[in-house]
């Protein structure tokens, strides 16, 4: 028998549903083009420019030679725990212990669990967009339903009042990323208040993304969690990816009460049992930052994103700056209606590699995401190819 008509070889179902990342695919035809020896300039990707900081590295150094190789408690090292509960308390003013603290890989392993924690089949999840792409892969691997509120039109029409507007009897919890990827969208404290105050009426979880919280370049980064009667129903999830540097790190946290802690730890259990022992300890050392390292990344990354923005506005690529987070969404549709076809000919004419913004949902459709995370000199580089060959 073949293995195509056998009904052994297939996934389990719980997977139909869930997709791969589209931007890879760009990031193969970026790697084309490069193998053939064209320069290419790229907006595309989704890192800090900068370098992991050198103490923690120092740190990683010190924590291989000294042996701290072996199994940690699975829910983290408790000084790394320790430490992210005094930022919690300290910076986002969120009333964390170190028992409501477990380790993560990465953000992406934190909001894993969370939705696995939250969401059961048939439960939709209210989602602002356009939202970064796995968000709906991770709600369809717990057979849940997305269900998008546009972001632009929740802040025009009232965060609440359009909230309920797409809230049925089936809704349990809120997607709440701020900043946002791909739009740099950042929601003020009133926004923030508005959709706590939906959460608590209606008795939802939310579930929170704070990947972007240090790169807030207008107005404060407010955590949800924060906010009155809001901790005991968020799942907080934090990713030291950006603000450090530490993309290939894999290091992240995420923060809830019981009974959501619970199911966080099940999670974390049966996936990887933790964090690697040695990058927990080299974790430490960023919490150890001073304050100027912060004011450092934001003033880099402002310099760049108005570097940026002003050269796309000059293009006629219609573009507010973002609030936060490293990325420009300008509407793109003089180009072309379809931002597939507009990523296109950026890259074919001017050998710009951007993101459709179509891959962040259907209200992506007509930008294209541009990273500002990179060198001045590219971004310089980058938009004057724009102006030659567009
Ligand atoms: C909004 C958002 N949340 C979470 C993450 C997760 O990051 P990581 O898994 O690298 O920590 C990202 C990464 O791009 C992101 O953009």
């Amino acid at each position: 028998m073949s293995t195509s008509a056998s009904s052994v070889f297939r996934l389990s179902r719980r997977l139909d549903g869930v997709g791969f990342s589209d931007i890879v695919k760009i990031r193969n035809k970026v790697m084309e083009l490069r193998a053939g020896g064209a320069r290419v300039f790229q907006f595309e990707g989704g890192e800090p420019f900068l370098e992991t900081p050198g103490p923690i590295k120092e740190a990683m150094a010190r924590a291989l030679a000294e042996n701290r190789t072996r199994y940690a408690p699975s829910s983290g090292i408790p000084e790394l725990r320790h430490a992210i509960a005094s930022k919690l308390r300290e910076r986002n003013r969120t009333p964390a212990r170190e028992e409501d603290v477990v380790v993560m890989n990465g953000g992406m392993q934190g909001l894993f669990a969370a939705f696995q924690t939250v969401v059961d089949p048939g439960d939709e999840v209210l989602v602002f967009s356009p939202f970064w792409t796995p968000i709906r892969d991770l709600i369809a691997h717990c057979e849940g339903r997305t269900v998008l509120v546009r972001s632009t039109e929740a802040r025009r029409e009232g965060i609440y009042e359009t909230l309920a507007r797409h809230a049925t009897e089936r809704t349990r919890a809120v997607y709440f990323n701020t900043p946002q990827n791909p739009s740099g969208f950042t929601f003020t404290r009133e926004e923030a208040e508005e959709a706590a105050r939906f959460a608590r009426e209606r008795d939802l979880v939310v579930i929170a993304d704070e990947a972007y919280e240090d790169l807030v370049y207008e107005g404060e980064h407010v955590s949800i969690a924060s906010l009155e009667g809001m901790f005991e129903r968020t799942i907080t999830c934090y990713t030291l990816s950006k603000s450090y540097a530490m993309t290939g790190w894999r290091m992240g946290y995420a923060v809830a009460a019981e009974p959501w802690m619970t199911g966080l730890k099940k999670c974390l259990l049966y996936t990887t049992n933790g964090v690697s022992t040695p990058s927990q300890w080299a974790a430490l050392a960023a919490f150890a930052l001073p304050d100027d390292f912060y004011e450092g990344i934001r003033r880099a990354y402002r310099e760049r994103r108005d570097l940026l923005v002003s050269g796309l506005c000059e293009l006629g690529l219609a573009c507010d700056p973002p609030a936060g987070a490293f990325y420009a969404f300008p509407d793109v549709t003089r180009v072309h209606k379809e931002s597939r076809a507009a990523a296109d000919i950026l890259l074919e004419r001017a050998q710009v590699a951007t993101v459709p913004g179509v891959v962040f949902g259907e209200h992506g459709e007509g930008h294209l995401r541009f990273s500002f995370s990179t060198s001045p000199e590219t971004i310089q580089a980058g938009l004057d190819s724009l102006r030659r060959n567009l």
